[in-house]
């Protein structure tokens, strides 16, 4: 990595001793680039994935920089593997002062899970909605939930109809579709904290299309390959930039009070329309629970509107 992300993201002077974080998706990419500079920051970590093995591994590297670190295995597609990895962070913590719903990807497998849902919404929006509603009491006063979901999601609009249908999405659709749902739920969570008085902010961001992470492993056909040479090309997101994204967000001073928002480039940008839809943000929160057989989170929800963000920022270039 050729530059560390907390230089690029301006918090390398941040101190995050005693900052507990769970960071989703950190055995690869952006994910284990941003639990490693948490690392350096001071911070505690729990490094989350499914390969135990790159799990040690990065474990390895933050016991290094003298982070207190540990690795909970879960896969995404497996209800109950998400409310055990809750379970483990509830204990380990004692409070969580950073969240940072990461893991996913854009997948082949157009299959249904033992949920009944189509994998990539399960995968990409679903268990982060549980893994969030799960941890909601253990999150600090203070604290911030990061949603890495993509530019991907324009485009897309909410169809929570196929998510459940046996024609499911598949391949991109499903994850720009999937990527939408992150910035909707980022938005409703956003809300549904502040109407109950929470002191804890919720932001997504688009990392960039960074070919040198883990992403390009689960694209189909020759995809993987292309995807990964234009790694050589100049001017192209790195994954220390990804990372660079998530800790901006995550620990900068600078967007410490905002909330609702979606982040490109360290900076607010103005999402889709669909994605600034707040009927659909809430038809996503209630269905999200019935999908999941949960009591609705953070239930009381007819007050304080996040402003709109239309017009108000720069577009993604
Ligand atoms: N790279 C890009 O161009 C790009 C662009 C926009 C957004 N994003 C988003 O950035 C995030 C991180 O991706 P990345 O680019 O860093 O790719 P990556 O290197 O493939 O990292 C993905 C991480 O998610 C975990 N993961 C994947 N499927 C999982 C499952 N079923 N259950 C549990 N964990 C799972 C992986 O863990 P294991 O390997 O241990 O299972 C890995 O740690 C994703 O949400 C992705 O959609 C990426």
């Amino acid at each position: 990595m050729s530059e560390h992300p907390e230089r690029l993201a301006g918090v390398s002077e941040v101190d995050c001793t005693g900052l507990q974080a769970l960071v989703t998706g950190s055995t690869s990419g952006i994910g284990r680039a941003a639990a490693l500079a948490l690392g350096r920051l001071g911070a505690d970590v729990i490094v989350h994935g499914r390969d135990p093995e790159a799990g040690a591994a990065v474990v390895e590297e933050l016991a290094g920089t003298g982070a207190d670190a540990t690795f909970v295995q879960a896969d995404f597609a497996d209800v109950d593997a998400v409310r055990d990895l809750a379970a483990a962070v509830r204990e380990e913590t004692e409070g969580l002062d950073l969240l940072v719903n990461n893991a996913g990807g854009l997948f082949r497998d157009g299959r249904l899970t033992d949920a009944g849902i189509e994998y990539t919404f399960h995968v990409n929006h679903l268990s982060p909605y549980l893994l969030t509603a799960d941890l909601l009491d253990q999150l600090s006063e203070g604290a911030r939930v990061v949603t890495t979901a993509s530019g991907a999601h324009k485009g897309a609009s909410l169809n929570l109809e196929r998510v459940q249908g046996s024609d499911p999405y598949t391949g991109f659709t499903a994850y720009s579709h999937s990527k939408l749902a992150n910035v909707l739920f980022a938005r409703e969570l956003a809300r549904r904290l502040d109407v109950a008085g929470r002191e804890v902010t919720s932001n997504s961001i688009h990392p960039g299309a960074i070919p040198g992470s883990g992403f390009a492993r689960f694209l189909p056909g020759p995809l993987p390959g292309l995807f990964q040479r234009l790694e050589a090309l100049p001017g192209v997101t790195s994954v220390a930039d990804g990372a660079a994204e998530i800790l901006f967000v995550g620990v900068s001073p600078r967007t410490a009070e905002v909330s609702g928002r979606y982040f490109f480039g360290q900076q607010a940008r103005t999402p889709s329309a669909a994605a600034r839809d707040g009927e659909a943000a809430r038809r996503l929160w209630t269905e999200s629970a019935r999908m999941l057989d949960i009591e609705e989170p953070l239930a009381k929800r007819d007050q304080n509107p996040i402003a709109a963000d239309e017009g108000t920022d720069p577009s993604e270039p």
